[in-house]
């Protein structure tokens, strides 16, 4: 398994406090949804953050389905490598790990229909695709009745206060809702 600094770098951050953050709380989320729900994670890039969350699954000794998502249209040859990389660590841990290689709505109206029971609710949503109000608009939408009790989608780039901010509130008006740096999270209450 990748030692915490080489998965640090991989995530391309420059700030290890909000590293810590974000750890802490995707092991808070995985002890507080009791071993129940996938994780999902939409934009998978050079796989940093996708490698963070498998990491502490095994090192949680608290796995779960993994899927993710991204087409990597303007990027081939990012795509294997990390495709391959990331791989090579679910084998390592022992991961069941599932990379589509589609846009978010392709996985909404074709993907999801077909996938077994246990992959379609979600104890973590990562949203890190498409930045558009659109599009994370309908993530949240798509994803808000596939939460575990406890689940969390965690939305990348966004503020409590901006216009996708408040509509993401507002389609979750039953959950719980704050914010780590630059991210905002909510959380299915029951
Ligand atoms: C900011 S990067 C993700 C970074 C990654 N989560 C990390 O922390 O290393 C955004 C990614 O979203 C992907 N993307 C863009 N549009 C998308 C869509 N409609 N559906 C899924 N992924 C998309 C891009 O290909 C790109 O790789």
């Amino acid at each position: 398994m990748d030692t915490e600094d080489f998965v640090f770098k991989r995530c391309g951050m420059t700030h290890r406090e909000r590293f810590e953050i974000m750890k802490k709380f995707f092991l808070e989320v995985l002890q507080e949804t009791k071993r129940k729900g996938a994780v999902l994670e939409i934009g998978v890039h050079n796989g940093g953050s996708s490698l963070l969350w498998m990491t502490l699954m095994g090192k949680s000794n608290n796995l779960r389905h993994m899927i993710t998502i991204d087409p990597y249209i303007l990027y081939p040859t990012l795509y294997c490598e990390t495709i391959m990389y990331l791989s090579r660590n679910a084998v390592d841990i022992g991961l069941q790990w599932m990379h589509y290689s589609v846009p978010d709505t392709m996985f909404f109206d074709s993907v999801f229909s077909i996938l077994p029971e246990d992959q379609k609710k979600y104890a973590f949503c990562y949203l890190d695709g498409p930045h558009d109000h659109e599009s994370v608009v309908r993530e949240v939408e798509f994803f808000r009745d596939k939460m575990v009790p406890k689940g969390v989608m965690l939305i990348d780039d966004i503020s409590l206060h901006s216009p996708t901010g408040k509509a993401a509130k507002q389609l979750c008006a039953d959950f719980e809702i704050g914010k780590l740096p630059n991210q905002i999270w909510l959380r299915r209450k029951r």
